[in-house]
């Protein structure tokens, strides 16, 4: 009786998944990369284009220059005015792509609804595609890549490494992935497939999604949704893995889609928001960029 009660009573915490140590340890290795490029006359560039002046835009743009300033690469920011045309905008693309000394270049999303007009993701050429997005560098996942030194869409890349930072191999578990967007949840599928995951792609029309998310040895969030999954999405017996990529904000606070405190009860595992999945982006794009420019020096 005294040992049924004391069970009850045994709350579990789940691990948290920080991306810090994981960023600082990949960090010194793009410093020597970064390095070696200098040595043989290539200063690793990235190039940002911004239309207007989007606050959370401004907060990602200064995160990708810490990091490029950190490891030693050129950093340039190209803030575009809001009613830009799109020929005007095509030319400065254009420019970055025909520039040598730049290595990598992001548009930086969302643009104004009129630039919609344009392809985005096929703007940038693929060798400076560093955000992964050209269909040229997303083909290769559709053909069952699993290399990841290549060009591949960065928030899927981080996700990854952060899984196998922590030690969780992801072959043969069975993955559920919250969210079907074409730069989170789509590509993640693909590359998680390749390597020999079983995934389930859930979106906001799938039926009893709490079945699919109970069932699973890891579960990724990509919704949008603040807080969205707690603990009833999960059975404390499979010891679940959780993996947040929601950035939303509620209260003026940035929160995931998961409610960690809540989850932390149930699952074995969970990445914070913030400091989990957000930085593991924002390194797998320096790391692309690093991976660009060897590629370009080789020619
Ligand atoms: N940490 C990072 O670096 C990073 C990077 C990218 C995005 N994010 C964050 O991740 C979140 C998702 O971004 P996104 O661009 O992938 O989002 P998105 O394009 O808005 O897509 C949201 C997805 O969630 C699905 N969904 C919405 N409500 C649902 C529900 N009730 N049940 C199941 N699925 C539901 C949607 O289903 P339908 O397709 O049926 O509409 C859609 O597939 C956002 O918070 C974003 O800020 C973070």
């Amino acid at each position: 009786m005294a040992w049924g009660i004391y069970i009850n009573c045994i709350i579990m915490t789940a691990r948290i998944l920080s991306a810090k140590p994981c960023v600082e340890e990949v960090k010194l290795e793009l410093k020597k990369r970064c390095e070696s490029l200098k040595a043989r006359g290539c200063h690793p560039a990235m190039s940002v284009v911004l239309v207007g002046d989007n606050p959370a835009s401004l907060s990602y743009i200064r995160n990708k220059k810490k990091l490029c300033e950190e490891i030693g690469a050129k950093f340039t920011l190209h803030q575009l005015l809001p009613g830009i045309s799109p020929d005007d905008f095509l030319k400065v693309v254009q420019g970055l792509n025909n520039d040598p000394g730049t290595h990598g270049i992001i548009i930086q999303l969302p643009v104004t609804d009129h630039l919609a007009v344009l392809d985005l993701p096929q703007l940038v050429i693929p060798s400076k595609d560093i955000d992964g997005f050209h269909g040229e560098n997303t083909r290769k996942l559709f053909e069952g890549s699993t290399d990841m030194k290549l060009l591949l869409p960065c928030t899927p890349k981080g996700v990854v490494n952060l899984l196998k930072y922590y030690g969780y191999p992801v072959e043969g578990k069975n993955i559920v992935i919250v969210g079907r967007s074409l730069i989170v949840g789509k590509p993640l599928s693909l590359l998680l497939t390749n390597l020999n995951a079983t995934v389930t792609l859930t979106h906001s029309k799938t039926k009893d999604l709490k079945h699919f998310t109970r069932n699973a040895d890891i579960v990724v969030a990509a919704i949008g949704k603040a807080h969205f999954l707690d603990k009833t999405f999960f059975d404390s017996a499979k010891k679940t893995v959780v993996i947040d990529v929601g950035m939303n904000s509620q209260n003026g606070k940035l929160v995931g889609d998961v409610h960690t405190q809540d989850v932390s009860e149930v699952v074995s595992a969970v990445s914070p928001v913030p400091g989990g999945v957000g930085p593991m982006t924002v390194l797998s794009l320096i790391e692309n960029l690093i991976t660009a420019a060897e590629k370009q020096i080789k020619g």
